[in-house]
């Protein structure tokens, strides 16, 4: 409870979308003044492939209704990776502003089971579908205007690399999207700090997900979000998951390393707004950063799960083996 109550302050306080200067981008990009005509843009041509023209997909985009959920946006989009923690919101914000969204999935038929609710009927479809089958990739693509692409992972499997996951994914989801000829937008989610010179492999193979993709749809939109934190965050939640656990909290390097945690709620408003705009998020890339910079140090004294008073963090001043000069540091 106490976990949970903190972690609403500090999304409501120190996260919130209006202080987030990377996220105010967009926000000016989709002023309103804008929306009603840029929703798929001022000038159409902008947005269209301008190797194909428009032959499938929704064709001529009509939107009827005020913009909520039960209205039509025009936006028939294919998520890919809603299944994940950034999935679950960014379908929410597609089917609340009147969207119809495909969500591929594979393996069991609960995963996208969640996502149902979260629109009118019909307006959210699961749609199984297998990355290494290009038909059933097809399949999937050929009634959207929009492809939203948030696979990624970041640790290996024995059946995927970071090479496959990461590069070769987005590669073929654009050329896809590109010989489909109706879709308008290409969003790709990459990750902050993806470059070719990366000391990470995850991060080099991103930052060839970006450079294929862009080869493929140059259109497209890449964004690079930060960490992201929520209720289903990957970060917050294992630390306090150890904490609980082992009742110590190892930092590396003293916790000195510095993180920029985004809000996942402005990440899938951030995708939303680059839909709306008038086209001029195409092309670019955004690094998606909340509005505070912590170090590791600082984010765990703020989080009441791992700030217990029977809490030790255990600060590990080398940056490899660190046995002897841990230092524990109780927390108050
Ligand atoms: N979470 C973060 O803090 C963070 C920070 C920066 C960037 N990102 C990037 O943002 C994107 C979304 O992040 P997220 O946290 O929502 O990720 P997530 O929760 O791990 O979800 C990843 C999604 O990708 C799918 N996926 C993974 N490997 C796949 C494969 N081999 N074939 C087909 N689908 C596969 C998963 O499908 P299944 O459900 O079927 O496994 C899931 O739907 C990712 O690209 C991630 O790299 C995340």
């Amino acid at each position: 409870m106490q976990s949970a109550a903190w972690r609403r302050h500090l999304l409501d306080h120190h996260l919130s979308p209006s202080t987030s200067a990377a996220i105010a981008a967009f926000r000016s990009a989709s002023q309103p003044g804008l929306a009603p005509q840029g929703l798929f843009g001022a000038d159409g041509a902008r947005c269209m492939s301008a190797r194909a023209p428009a032959v499938k997909g929704s064709g001529h985009l009509v939107r009827k209704g005020t913009g909520g959920r039960s209205s039509v946006s025009g936006i028939v989009a294919t998520v890919f990776g809603a299944t994940g923690f950034l999935g679950r919101y960014l379908v929410q914000q597609l089917a609340k502003m009147g969207s119809q969204v495909l969500v591929p999935f594979r393996g069991c038929e609960d995963s996208p089971r969640h996502l149902k609710i979260m629109g009118d009927l019909g307006q959210i479809v699961p749609m199984k579908y297998h990355p290494r089958d290009v038909d059933s990739i097809k399949a999937v693509m050929a009634k959207s205007n929009v492809v939203i692409n948030l696979i990624g992972r970041e640790y290996e499997t024995r059946n995927y690399s970071f090479e496959e996951v990461n590069h070769h994914m987005p590669e073929q989801l654009a050329t896809i999207a590109k010989e489909h000829g109706g879709i308008i937008r290409f969003i790709q989610v990459s990750c902050l700090g993806a470059s070719p010179s990366s000391e990470s492999r995850m991060l080099r193979t991103k930052a060839a997900g970006e450079q294929s993709v862009f080869k493929e749809f140059p259109e497209a939109t890449i964004m690079r979000p930060a960490t992201m934190i929520g209720t289903e965050d990957r970060i917050l939640n294992r630390w306090a998951q150890f904490a609980k656990n082992w009742g110590f909290l190892p930092l590396v390097g003293g916790g000195s390393t510095k993180i920029q945690p985004v809000y996942v709620i402005d990440v899938a408003a951030a995708i939303v707004n680059s839909l709306k705009d008038d086209g001029t998020s195409m092309g670019k890339i955004y690094e998606l950063g909340g509005p505070e910079i912590y170090t590791v140090h600082e984010l765990v004294t703020v989080t009441p799960t791992c700030g217990d008073e029977y809490v030790l963090i255990c600060i590990c001043e080398g940056k490899k083996r660190c046995d002897h000069d841990w230092v524990y540091d109780r927390l108050s």
